[in-house]
């Protein structure tokens, strides 16, 4: 790669290096105030993949600041137990943030789950309180992925508004939220999925475009307007050269002689994703002060006259 095309890499990396900084130093303050954020992690069963992810936000909260908590329950566990285990941590005024780490085993009801978590606590922003909220344009918890890649286009690109954004994917956790929250910053959005027909003329329009459907490479150089912004949040394991590798939906060589800025796999959208999981813990612990000072103000309005 020549220097033209290094700079043209969005560094997810720095990027999310720079934001636990600057979530450190809110923890830092949050501390000397007697408050410290903390953040309940719950993993069933043993996709070994999700156990990587898990580590990797335990060590990244303890970089921050934050205090974490990690509980682990058997693959067979009941709906009930993990309800239960919930049910537990949105009573305990000492944790702020509650992150169940998906897929669940089979036989657990996903939604069940999520919309259990208290939205106050729900640092994944996966509750349709927070779903709603973010349509809406309220500001709730935001789906950390989504968050992360605001983040970056908008230290990228300054103000986004009127750009043209095209997401590819319709996803509750990547594609839907990205498309609300883009809206919010003025875009004009376009959502592409399988059934959208002539995707790549539709794509071609694109000042943003965001790839998030799961498929190695499937984004090539006839999905670019050229100057566009590319965001791929993909991570595909692939076998290549006898070794695995770890890809993104685009296919990046294709694409990087025509965009003008492209974040890579590894190192681009995957960082941000833990960084701002950090900061929604911050988000809630700060939020979740505030409700307990107006509940108690309003309990000692109401001994003086009710
Ligand atoms: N598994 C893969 N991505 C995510 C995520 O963003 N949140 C949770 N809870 N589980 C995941």
């Amino acid at each position: 790669m020549n220097t033209q095309q290094s700079d043209k890499l969005i560094d997810g990396k720095a990027a999310a290096a720079q934001v636990i900084e600057e979530v450190a130093a809110e923890v830092a303050t949050l501390k000397a105030e007697g408050l410290e954020p903390a953040l309940a992690v719950v993993l069933i069963g043993d996709d070994p993949a999700s156990h990587v992810y898990v580590r990797n936000k335990v060590l990244r909260a303890e970089q921050a600041g934050i205090r974490s908590l990690e509980f682990r329950m058997q693959a067979d566990s009941s709906a009930e137990a993990v309800l239960e285990m919930i049910a537990g941590l949105n009573a305990d005024p000492r944790v702020h943030g509650i992150l169940v780490q998906l897929p669940l085993p089979a036989h657990i009801d996903e939604r069940l789950v999520l919309q259990a978590i208290d939205p106050a606590k729900d640092v994944d922003g996966f509750h349709s309180d927070n779903v709603g909220g973010l349509s809406q344009g309220r500001p709730v918890l935001t789906p950390c992925t989504p968050a992360g890649c605001m983040r970056l286009l908008r230290d990228r690109l300054g103000d986004l508004a009127g750009k043209h954004a095209v997401v590819v994917g319709r996803s509750n956790i990547v594609g839907k939220p990205m498309a609300a929250l883009l809206l919010a910053a003025d875009c004009s959005v376009t959502v592409l999925h399988s059934r959208s027909r002539e995707p790549q003329a539709l794509s071609r329009q694109a000042d943003i475009l965001i790839a998030a459907v799961g498929r190695p490479r499937m984004i090539d150089a006839a999905w670019i307007k050229p100057g566009a912004v590319v965001i791929d949040v993909g991570i595909n394991r692939i076998e290549e050269d006898g070794r695995t590798r770890l890809v993104g939906d685009v296919d990046f060589d294709s694409v990087l002689p025509l965009v003008s800025a492209i974040t890579p796999v590894p190192g681009g959208v995957g960082p941000m994703t833990i960084a701002l999981l950090m900061q929604n813990t911050v988000t809630a612990a700060r939020q979740q002060r505030k409700q307990a000072a107006a509940r108690s103000a309003e309990e000692s309005t109401c001994l003086s006259t009710c």
